[in-house]
């Protein structure tokens, strides 16, 4: 989850059907072989793929322990946003140069879940200009990379069976372009609290920005690793962003959406949830690649 964003992903949510556990079981040891064999005609593609396991299928597929952090989404009901809750038992976030090498990986996780599973989402999402959403603006800029990425995404000596694992929050976000076009170029960089043409920060009082400036109790930045996409299919008036945030503890998230949605604590609600309605909201755990094995090897951590 550490690597470049792509320039294609795939993000694939699936519930387990009741009796197909041995086979996500297996699809989830297979995971890792199956990408090196989609990775390595195409060693310029950067194939990556994560695999995320919610909490109501952890028992299911691995008995106890879970990790310490794990439950369902909570649903986030304001009086004019709402952060829906939506089923989604295995998350697969699958990222590369290329298309075709996303879809062919994508194709054998459905051929490995086949009869055992049913999909809830799927999107096919890409990178569009400059790394800008279908807002327009630069997404991704103020990320942290190399080891401040890791330790924001990776759990720690907090729960050391864990340890090397993220918890990752995934929203699909459709927007209302026609609404958000009437807005001037001034005023949509008040929403967002960035320049449009440059990601440079402006100094903006209420906007997404300063909603997700979130501070610890040590007066630190919290920080998550996003790795949101756009998507869309213009023909029926859809224009996405497929919202992924990885963190090592998804409190830090969850604070960051009830300061957006419901706008507490202080800050917020955010002003892009004008323009910006999440249809679905599904929390997971990615374990790190050494544990998925363990897990497959011996059904539970050792
Ligand atoms: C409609 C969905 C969303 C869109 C289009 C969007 C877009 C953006 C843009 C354009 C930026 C400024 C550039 C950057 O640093 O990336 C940004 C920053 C940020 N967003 Fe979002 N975002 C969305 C949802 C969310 C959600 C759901 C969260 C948190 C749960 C979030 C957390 C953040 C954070 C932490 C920053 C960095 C703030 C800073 O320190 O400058 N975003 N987002």
């Amino acid at each position: 989850m550490l690597g470049p964003p792509g320039s294609a992903a795939v993000f694939l949510v699936v519930t387990v059907d009741p009796g197909g556990e041995a086979a996500a079981r297996g699809t989830l040891a297979e995971l890792a072989g199956w990408q090196r064999a989609f990775a390595f005609p195409h060693p310029d593609a950067g194939l990556t793929c994560v695999a995320g396991v919610g909490a109501e299928v952890w028992d299911r597929l691995y008995g106890t322990p879970r990790p310490a952090a794990l439950h369902p989404f909570r649903e986030l009901a304001g009086p004019r946003h709402h952060a829906v809750s939506t089923p989604g038992d295995l998350l697969f976030h699958i990222r590369a140069a290329r298309p075709d090498v996303c879809f062919a990986l994508t194709a054998e996780i459905m051929k490995g879940l086949r009869g055992a599973a049913t999909v809830q989402d799927e999107v096919h999402a890409f990178a569009y200009y400059d790394a800008r959403n279908l807002l327009g603006f630069i997404d991704g800029t103020e990320n942290p990379v190399g080891p401040d990425a890791a330790e924001t995404a990776l759990v720690g000596d907090e729960d050391p069976e864990f340890r090397g694992g993220s918890y990752a929050v995934v929203q699909k976000y459709l927007h209302d372009v026609a609404a958000w076009e009437d807005l001037t170029t001034e005023e949509q960089e008040r929403v967002v609290g960035r320049a449009k043409s440059t990601g440079l920060e402006l100094d903006a009082p209420g906007s997404h920005k300063e909603v997700n400036t979130v501070l610890g109790p040590d007066g630190g930045e919290q920080r998550i690793l996003r790795a949101a996409m756009p998507f869309g299919r213009p023909g029926r008036g859809e224009f996405g962003t497929y919202f992924i945030a990885y963190a090592r503890d998804p409190q830090i998230t969850e604070t960051m959406l009830r300061r957006m949605f419901l706008g507490t604590p202080a800050g917020g609600p955010d002003p892009l949830l004008d323009f910006s309605r999440a249809v679905t909201g599904t929390l997971f755990f990615v374990p790190s690649a050494d544990l998925l094995q363990d897990l497959s090897a011996h059904g539970k951590p050792r």
